[in-house]
């Protein structure tokens, strides 16, 4: 008699959710990192510095913080079982507040990229008619997003984009509301295999366009002389701790998901090599396009402009779309691609906030999945729903990367590993569940390199802040510090705030894996 297959459990130990599986871990991990920060970040950042050369700093940064500081993620969340804050408390009761702090960046960090997820959405839908015409910028910033003519705070509300930013919201926290097994990991797995057949579909036609040689030229050829300039290995890290959700939160959030007999190591390694190599891919597939628009215009590659952030994904690309053969059906698959890769990814940011909320007050995860996704909606539609939407997402985008992660991720290390002097027992955890066994090397790369090497960028990049500002050609220092430095103080109040609150439950009553004393494995 055919007996019924028993129904994985969605709860494991402590009521906590959990994955199905490690298949199910390993695809949400990679759709996670792989995300606007590879598609519309990696290969403009790339360009600027140094182009090919960019590929030393870029792997440099991979093997030596990256995938390193993600087996610290991994080793805390699946250790101390817990959301950033509860497992961070565990390491040691005033990490809480780093943890809560991780959090903030989460919520930073979601509202502004729903917004770039609704402009997807919508140039999803132009790119059926190119209803961009041939005007590309004046399209973007003058009909689509009505930007102010001065960077501020304005309440005129865009409709074209208020209306497909509350769908986004809308439909991520439908998949939260649904859970980590039901909702985030089901999302991955329809969206991921998607994506990838989508985007290389995209990569495979680019390259074969006239012109996508010289693009690919532009792209790999290495200017060496960028090697020496502190900025681009700056930019090389950076790009590698957004693009692989590092030192935020989400990966902490995420392994604390997984089941009692979990290699570690061996999906890190797997989950960083596919990141990078579809940020490869990316630029390639951007570059060749890149290459054509020189060509059908008849200008060399560097004499092009608009080659970085919104204006290459929101300008440059639905200009060449437009001169492309089967222009409906590239420009679907790369806004199509672009909004999939950024939904799964915004799933991780979100379920950070979420799980910090369900650990301290103890809420279902249908409930967390309100109590946290309608406010951050509202605050989202605010913000970015506006005429001066923009504005705001570049400041804030900068300070969330390169000042909160870049603190977090120095804290982190340091207070973990050595004042918390948590770095046998976390090696151990590491090596003793893991075919990979990490090291003295793992130790220290994360303990002693990436700190260093992070207070020194650290210390570059807020002497550059202080001394210039971001941006002093678009932005007063009034706005840049209402977008940024207030914004920043708002969230260590917040992180100090919600340590104070009390748990709904003792945090503190835990055992570390129940029966595991390491010899087992
Ligand atoms: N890792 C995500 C990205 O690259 C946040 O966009």
């Amino acid at each position: 008699m055919a007996t019924k297959a028993k129904p994985k459990s969605t709860t494991g130990i402590d009521g906590r959710p959990q994955w199905s599986g490690q298949v199910g871990f390993i695809i949400s991990a990679i759709g996670s990192a792989v995300g606007l920060g590879n598609i519309w970040r990696f290969p403009g950042v790339a360009y600027e510095n140094g182009g090919g050369a960019f590929l030393i700093p870029y792997l440099v940064a991979l093997l030596t913080a990256g995938i390193p500081i993600l087996f610290l993620d991994y080793a805390i969340g699946h250790r101390f079982r817990g959301s950033a804050p509860l497992a961070l408390r565990r390491v040691k009761r005033w990490l809480e507040t780093l943890g809560w702090f991780q959090v903030t960046i989460c919520v930073v960090i979601a509202i502004y990229y729903a917004a770039i997820l609704a402009w997807a959405i919508s140039y999803f839908v132009f790119s059926f008619n190119q209803k961009w015409g041939d005007d590309t910028g004046g399209f973007m910033y003058g009909s689509y997003l009505h930007l102010a003519d001065t960077p501020g705070f304005s309440f005129d509300f865009v409709a074209g984009v208020l209306i497909p930013l509350a769908l986004v919201w809308i439909a991520v926290i439908v998949v939260m509301a649904l859970g980590v097994a039901k909702g985030v990991e089901k999302a991955n797995i329809v969206f991921m295999p998607t994506l990838a057949i989508a985007f290389l579909i995209l990569v495979i036609r680019s390259v074969f366009l006239p012109g996508a040689k010289d693009g690919l030229n532009a792209f790999f050829t290495p200017d060496f002389s960028k090697l020496g300039d502190p900025d681009v290995w700056i930019a090389a890290y950076g790009q590698i701790f957004f693009s692989l959700s590092i030192a935020f939160g989400i990966m902490i959030t995420y392994s604390s998901y997984r089941k009692h007999r979990a290699n570690q190591t061996t999906p890190g390694l797997v989950v960083g090599f596919a990141n990078s190599s579809f940020e490869l891919l990316a630029g390639i597939g951007v570059f060749s396009i890149v290459g054509f628009m020189a060509h059908e215009q008849n200008v060399a590659v560097a004499d092009l402009s608009g080659l970085k952030g919104v204006s290459l994904a929101f300008v440059t690309f639905p200009k060449v779309i437009s001169q492309m053969p089967g222009s409906a059906l590239f420009g679907a698959l790369f806004f199509g691609s672009l909004f999939a890769a950024g939904f799964t990814s915004l799933t991780s940011i979100l379920q950070v906030i979420m799980a910090g909320i369900q650990d301290k007050f103890k809420v279902s995860e249908r409930n967390s999945a309100l109590m946290v996704g309608v406010p951050l909606a509202v605050v989202s539609l605010l913000f970015f729903g506006t005429t001066t939407g923009l504005y705001v997402l570049d400041v804030m985008d900068n300070w969330a990367n390169n000042i909160g992660i870049i603190i977090s991720a120095i804290i982190m290390t340091i207070c973990v590993l050595w004042v918390a002097g948590k770095y046998k027992e976390l090696a151990f955890h590491l090596s003793s569940l893991s075919t990979f066994k990490v090291k003295w090397t793992w130790l220290v790369l994360v303990g002693i390199f990436s700190p260093l090497l992070l207070i020194y960028m650290f210390g570059q990049v807020m002497y550059n802040l202080i001394k210039s500002g971001y941006d002093p050609s678009s932005y007063t220092r009034a706005f840049e510090f209402k977008a940024g430095w207030l914004v920043f103080i708002l969230m260590v109040a917040a992180s100090i705030v919600m340590t104070f609150v009390r748990w709904k439950e003792d945090p503190d009553k835990f055992e570390a894996w129940p029966g595991f004393t390491g010899k087992e494995f």
